[in-house]
């Protein structure tokens, strides 16, 4: 087991937020899938959707993650949505390190991203159920992805983080500030 912490979940789920978190408390450095391509890219995802198709975005990610797979020091890595949608992702993040599934309802997901228009999947008239039909289909893969599962609808940041510092420490992951 290598030593990054990977944190995946559908859009919404908070991966962002507990991963800056996290990154103080374990004194370990966070990256963003979403954050790398758009530096690399010089754009916008919605810009890359929206110019180049969502196919080259995926393939941005897999190009993205295999980097990520070449580096040397652990730290905490937010994953875009999709990336453990395909298996090649699967395969890469299975050689990083602890992934972690933040998992949320479609209900509480919906209440995060209802008002947020950087989100191309989800600019339709009933986001909703596009949420629920995505989830849908990606709930196994998520979980085939997952060393661990924490479901997130009625926790705070405070007891996430709490769950995947003692998970992390079972695995040997070092941590020095908490
Ligand atoms: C996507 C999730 C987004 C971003 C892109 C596609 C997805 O990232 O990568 O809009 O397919 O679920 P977040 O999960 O950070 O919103």
């Amino acid at each position: 087991m290598s030593k990054h912490i990977v944190l995946e979940g559908f859009m919404g789920s908070g991966k962002t937020t507990v991963g800056i978190r996290l990154s103080y408390k374990m004194a370990m450095t966070v990256t963003d899938t979403d954050k790398l391509i758009e530096k690399e890219q010089q754009k916008k995802i919605s810009d890359i959707f929206a110019e180049d198709g969502e196919e080259a975005f995926r393939k941005m990610e897999t190009e993205c993650l295999r980097n990520l797979a070449k580096q040397g020091h652990g730290q905490i890595i937010s994953l875009g949505g999709g990336v453990p949608m395909r298996p090649k992702n699967r395969e890469i993040l299975k050689t990083l390190g602890m992934v972690v599934y933040l998992r949320a309802k479609p209900e509480t997901i919906y209440a995060r991203v209802k008002n947020d228009t950087t989100r191309p999947l989800l600019q339709c008239s009933d986001p909703l159920t596009r949420i629920r039909e995505l989830m849908a289909e990606r709930e196994s893969m998520y979980e085939e992805a997952a060393d661990v599962i924490i479901d997130t609808d009625s926790l705070s940041v405070e007891q996430i983080l709490t769950d995947i510092v003692r998970e992390a420490e079972k695995r040997g992951i070092s941590s020095c500030s908490y």
